[in-house]
């Protein structure tokens, strides 16, 4: 049985398999959750994070996933809510609508029944609160049309960030880091890598380790709740 973990959910690729990683390298016991078994997810059990797998599409999925962390592990330091769809929107309303479903379970739905369901476990460090971290986007603010489910539910979970900081304070924090262009995806043309970098006031695609000086940064402060961290290379600001 696991103590005082971090769980980090989407570490299968990329940004959630950084934090899993890095958070594992400062010396936190790590839970690190996937829906596909990657080359990722092996590397992090070679060096013996322990993992967990499930499919977060649907609120009975969901609710199995809780019970089974309530099994693994018997109190969290942290979750971070990593785990993410993108794409942009469908024409076709049919598409449309499976894709909001999605989006909504991944997004919404697994972040509350997960942070309700384990949020007598949370326990901080040193009598400082525990912590809730949601990934966002800074397309909550600032939307882009043609991902519009996409932003409208990363939005929402903007939004329980705020009202989950107000409902488990004073023992939990809740606050989401919400990143720009820190990794491309397949999903941008050339084209629109190039607009992004040129809409980004340091120019570049930031990486993986930004977000995770981030979540550090909220899991060292005690005293930060209900707050939004941009790690966008300052897109926010010049994004159309
Ligand atoms: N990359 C960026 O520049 C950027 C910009 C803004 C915001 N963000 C945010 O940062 C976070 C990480 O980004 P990323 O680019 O690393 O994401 P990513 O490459 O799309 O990876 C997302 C992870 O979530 C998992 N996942 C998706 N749907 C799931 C479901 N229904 N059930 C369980 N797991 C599911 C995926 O598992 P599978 O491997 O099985 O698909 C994958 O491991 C996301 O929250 C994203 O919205 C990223």
């Amino acid at each position: 049985m696991l103590e005082n973990a971090i769980l980090v959910t989407g570490a299968g690729r990329r940004i959630g398999h950084h934090l899993a990683l890095r958070l594992h390298q400062e010396g936190y016991t790590v839970l690190a959750h996937y829906r596909t078994h990657t080359t990722e997810i092996q590397a992090l059990q070679d060096i013996g994070i322990a993992t967990i797998q499930a499919s977060l599409s649907d609120s009975q999925a969901i609710l199995l996933f809780v019970e089974a962390l309530k099994k693994q592990c018997s109190s969290f330091r942290a979750l971070i809510h990593n785990a993410s769809s993108f794409e942009a929107t469908s024409e076709d309303l049919t598409v449309a609508a499976q894709q909001y479903e999605q989006f909504f379970n991944v997004h919404m739905m697994a972040p509350f029944l997960i942070n309700q369901g384990l949020s007598a476990l949370l326990v901080g460090e040193d009598d400082n609160p525990a912590d809730i971290i949601h990934i966002t986007d800074i397309n909550v603010e600032n939307p882009t049309p043609r991902f519009d489910i996409y932003g409208t539910t990363k939005a929402g979970l903007h939004n329980m960030t705020l009202a989950l900081a107000k409902k488990f304070a004073p023992l939990i924090k809740v606050n989401a880091v919400a990143p720009g262009p820190v990794l491309f995806t397949e999903q941008h043309s050339v084209a629109v890598r190039q607009q992004m970098l040129d809409e980004t006031l340091l120019a570049k695609e930031g990486g993986a380790e930004p977000v995770y000086l981030a979540v550090k940064s909220l899991l060292d402060n005690p005293f930060i709740t209900g707050a939004s961290i941009p790690v966008d290379g300052g897109r926010r600001l010049s994004k159309r």
